[in-house]
């Protein structure tokens, strides 16, 4: 009775750890795993609940997403201004080289809420330290003085009048890493990553947060940025390379754990590979042996798993992929037809060496980013990587497939080259955003380094059906491949307080002269492309609980 055993050893052995840390998520052999137990998880991403109006709002929306059946939620833990704002949630004040951290009943007490009631609801929280994302051009041209001046703008939303989103109602509008450049007095994006004065101002910053909840076991992990890169708006030095942001992690991970041993550390960044990169790290995976010989008793997928991913056997898996696709296309007589291609659009403009055979923009590192050097740091707890394929391009597209099956197949090579990689450092990985654009999103859709949506109407996105279909291939490809966490970007949330001059501002709707939001109903959560709202929401729900 081996079974029985082990279910009676397992529980005496932890009891003698019982503490209020059991909940803590560690790390083990690859896995996530909860006082003990492996814990696998769907998560959703909730950028702006400390900037909701009233704690019930709060409540209401993680008791919502509990129901839902998320268990982790991602949420932003920064919010810099560069003026003290008249109205709505700010966290910190960033201004000429200074910085002041407002603790009061607008700051840090709404995440202090946010934890709260997510612990309450059993629910973990990701908390992003920074963004790489915050355009100001083009926000409210009202004032070109102001616009010279590079100051800020009263962006509170007034019926009637140009201004434009309220703050906090797109992702990039909460401050972050330009933030501190301009306000410092530096230029280049990148200057965030190297310059002493900037580092010391965002060390004192996540010391303070995190130290604030390193007792919480609502927190699942600290991200130390969403997204970050070489460049933003603001533009990147000549000197900025992947191991420029591959030794900010470092540090920055370092000190995250020296305030706090308790909780985990994620990166937050995209996730692009660069095979041809110098690393930092000397634990980066070895090169695969010349002839890999799997035992026999493996499975087909656990044997393809065992592959590190390198330059070479990417290309060569997908002439393969394209040889089979084609054949199939023939067979079916299905060869794809012309479209308008939107996607990925945003994306790094390619060089030469990128196009055709190349292994694409996703795997060169020329966004500055070497995500497998980053997940090499030893602080760096799990592999976290986005998808995104409205605002970026993630392979090079098969001839034989049509821009939406391309898209599809391209994020399933990418979820693939994930598992892969992580499973080579022995780190749990986690999917930790994806979305794409609907035609109903598409007005409300505003992409990363952008403050005004780019489309005026429903000719961009994909339907509904598409929609669903991709994110059930992408679950499934995540949950086959041994992903640990999945999570949806982003949730919708209806029936919060309206307030004048705050991210929730009553009759936003579609008549604002310098946008053109898809809110139609006040009290809707902010939208930038990607929300799913009720109706919407159990049929993807489905796909999810399906999937796991
Ligand atoms: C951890 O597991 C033990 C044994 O199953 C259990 O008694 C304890 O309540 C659990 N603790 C938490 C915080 O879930
Ligand atoms: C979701 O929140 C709303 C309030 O905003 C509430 O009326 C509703 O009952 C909640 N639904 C669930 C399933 O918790
Ligand atoms: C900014 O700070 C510097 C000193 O650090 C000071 O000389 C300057 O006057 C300040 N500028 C403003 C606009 O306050
Ligand atoms: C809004 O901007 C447009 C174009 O700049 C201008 O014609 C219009 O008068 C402005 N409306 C208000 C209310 O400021
Ligand atoms: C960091 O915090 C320390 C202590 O509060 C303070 O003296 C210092 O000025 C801060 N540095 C920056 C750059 O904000
Ligand atoms: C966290 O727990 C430690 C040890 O129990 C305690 O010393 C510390 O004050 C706590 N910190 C916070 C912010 O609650
Ligand atoms: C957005 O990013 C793309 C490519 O990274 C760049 O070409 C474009 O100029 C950027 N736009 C803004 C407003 O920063
Ligand atoms: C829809 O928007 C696209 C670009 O955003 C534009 O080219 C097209 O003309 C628009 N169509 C209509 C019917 O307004
Ligand atoms: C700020 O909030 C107050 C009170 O809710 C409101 O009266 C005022 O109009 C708001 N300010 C702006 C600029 O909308
Ligand atoms: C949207 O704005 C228009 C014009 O200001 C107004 O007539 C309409 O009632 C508003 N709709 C909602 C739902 O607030
Ligand atoms: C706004 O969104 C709703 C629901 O998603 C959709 O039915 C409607 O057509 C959209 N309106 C516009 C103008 O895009």
């Amino acid at each position: 009775m081996r079974f029985f055993r082990i279910l009676f050893t397992v529980p005496v052995l932890f009891a003698s750890f019982t503490t209020a840390q059991s909940r803590f998520v560690v790390t083990k052999d690859g896995k996530f795993q909860v006082n003990g137990s492996d814990f696998n998880w769907m998560g959703t991403t909730a950028y702006w609940l400390p900037s909701l109006n009233t704690e019930q709002d709060i409540i209401n929306t993680l008791a919502n997403i509990s129901t839902a059946g998320y268990t982790v939620v991602r949420t932003w833990a920064f919010n810099d201004v560069e003026t003290t704002p008249t109205n709505g949630t700010w966290f910190q004040l960033i201004n000429n080289g200074s910085t002041v951290i407002n603790t009061g009943s607008n700051g840090l007490q709404k995440l202090d809420m946010v934890l709260k009631h997510a612990e309450r609801f059993g629910l973990y929280v990701i908390l992003s330290l920074t963004n790489n994302w915050n355009p100001r051009e083009n926000l409210d041209r009202r004032l070109e003085s102001d616009i010279q001046a590079r100051t800020l703008w009263d962006r509170d939303v007034t019926p009637g009048t140009n201004n434009s989103l309220p703050r906090n109602f797109l992702s990039n509008d909460y401050g972050g890493m330009d933030v501190y450049v301009r306000q410092f007095g530096y230029e280049n994006h990148d200057d965030f990553y190297t310059t002493a004065a900037i580092k010391n101002a965002f060390k004192n910053y996540t010391t303070q947060i995190v130290s604030r909840y390193k007792n919480s076991s609502a927190v699942f992990s600290w991200e130390i940025a969403n997204d970050p890169r070489c460049s933003s708006t603001l533009g990147a030095s000549s000197n900025c390379e992947t191991r420029t942001v591959t030794r900010w992690h470092a540090e920055i991970a370092r000190h995250i754990r020296s305030v706090d041993p308790n909780h985990l550390v994620s990166s937050g960044n995209h996730g692009f590979f660069c095979f041809d990169c110098p690393k930092l790290s000397d634990s980066s995976p070895s090169p695969p042996s010349p002839s890999p010989s799997p035992s026999p008793s493996s499975s087909p997928q656990s044997r393809r798993s065992l592959h590190p991913l390198t330059k070479k056997r990417l290309l060569q898996e997908r002439r393969e992929q394209w040889k089979r696709t084609r054949v199939a296309a023939i067979q079916s007589r299905n060869l794809p037809t012309e479209g308008i291609r939107v996607r990925g659009q945003w994306d790094a403009t390619p060089t030469r060496r990128q196009v055709g055979n190349g292994v694409g923009s996703a795997y060169d590192g020329s966004a500055g980013v070497d995500s497998q050097d980053i997940l090499a740091i030893k602080e760096i707890s799990f592999s976290s990587f986005q998808l995104f394929p409205d605002q970026n391009s993630y392979g090079v597209d098969d001839p034989n497939l049509s821009p939406y099956d391309n898209m599809v197949q391209n994020g399933v090579e990418w979820i693939t080259a994930h598992a892969r990689a992580a499973q080579s450092l022995r780190k749990p990985v986690a999917l930790t955003g994806f979305g794409l654009v609907t035609q109903a999103n598409a007005p409300s859709f505003v992409p990363f380094n952008s403050s005004t949506p780019p489309f005026t109407n429903q000719s961009a996105g994909v339907t509904d059906e598409q929609r669903d279909a991709a994110y059930d291939t992408w679950s499934q490809t995540g949950v086959t491949y041994g992903l640990q966490g999945i999570m949806q970007y982003q949730w919708g949330q209806t029936g919060l307080t309206t307030q004048p001059g705050t991210t929730i501002s009553p009759n936003i709707n579609g008549t604002t002269q310098s946008t053109n939001v898809n809110q139609t109903e006040a009290g809707q959560s902010p939208n930038d492309g990607y929300a799913i709202f009720n109706a919407d929401r159990s049929k993807v729900q489905r796909i999810f609980s399906d999937a796991v």
